[in-house]
């Protein structure tokens, strides 16, 4: 069965690319199930039911959030009554949303979906390897399909995970840096990794944001506000196959849709 994972998706510009392309590229790559990284939805940060229900209704089956699920509170109600999106698994547990989801693919295959956060240069959280032993611990028997999301920052605390999970879960796959990294593989026991799949928004930008205003508060300390940018949109993810019986990858593959390639699915 093949898996995608669409990294951050970064705003308006990033939805749009979603919405235009996802319908077409599920049938032209034969994606049994779709995961994206919803956590930069709304304005650049955070998401709105609204939001969730057109990435859903564009095809996606299951979404995962990072560092800023919390910005927009109108979501705490869909994390605690949807089982399409999780909210990252080394959270307390009494923080909003579910520690993992067990969905159906297309293919009616058993896929569970976790998000883990890392914890260099990033707010103090749980230990993700301990969170994630306890997610595999309770999943149903029977589901073999696991597809990590592992938002974090540094390269090195990917591969810490990566290998960690390496023959105990189909991919971890990277989020959060916003960067497309070139190390995508399959590890000895049977895991495909990456460390970032990079992003789904304005690459004309500091990762998402407007050049401008990044520069001019960097410079000079004085705040402004960190609009999205809007130039050259690109979707970026990765294509993940996995034998259903073993939840082993037997091939990861980058994908970038940049505007033509866009238009072209959208059949214009
Ligand atoms: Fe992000
Ligand atoms: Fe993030």
């Amino acid at each position: 069965m093949r898996l995608l994972l669409i990294g951050d998706v970064v705003g308006k510009p990033g939805r749009q690319i979603v919405v235009r392309s996802l319908p077409r590229l599920k049938v032209a790559e034969q994606l049994d199930f779709v995961v994206a990284n919803a956590e930069n939805v709304a304005g650049g940060s955070g998401l709105t039911p609204e939001l969730f229900h057109e990435l859903l209704a564009a095809g996606v089956d299951c979404v995962t959030m990072g560092d800023h699920i919390y910005r927009r509170r109108e979501i705490f109600s869909i994390l605690e009554r949807d089982e399409r999106i999780v909210r990252p698994a080394n959270y307390p547990g009494e923080a909003p949303g579910r520690p993992f989801a067990v969905l159906r693919a297309k293919s009616h295959i058993q896929v569970a979906v976790v998000n883990l956060l890392g914890r260099i240069f990033m707010s103090p959280v749980d230990c993700p390897l301990q969170a994630a032993d306890r997610v595999l611990a309770s999943l149903p028997a029977g589901v073999r399909v696991i597809l990590v999301d592992y938002h974090a920052e540094a390269t090195s605390d990917k591969q810490i995970m990566g290998r960690y999970l390496d023959g105990r879960v189909s991919a971890v796959l990277g989020t959060h840096t916003h960067v497309a990294t070139a190390d995508e593989q399959i590890l000895p026991h049977g895991t495909a990794f990456q460390c970032d799949v990079g992003m789904t928004g304005p690459h004309e930008s500091i990762i998402g944001r407007r050049i401008d205003r990044v520069l001019e508060t960097t410079r000079t300390f004085r705040p402004t506000h960190f609009e999205v940018a809007s130039g050259d949109c690109r979707l970026h993810g990765s294509i993940v196959d996995v034998d259903p019986e073993t939840g082993r990858a037997t091939a990861i593959r980058r994908i970038a849709i940049g505007q033509a390639d866009a238009d072209r699915l959208a059949g214009l």
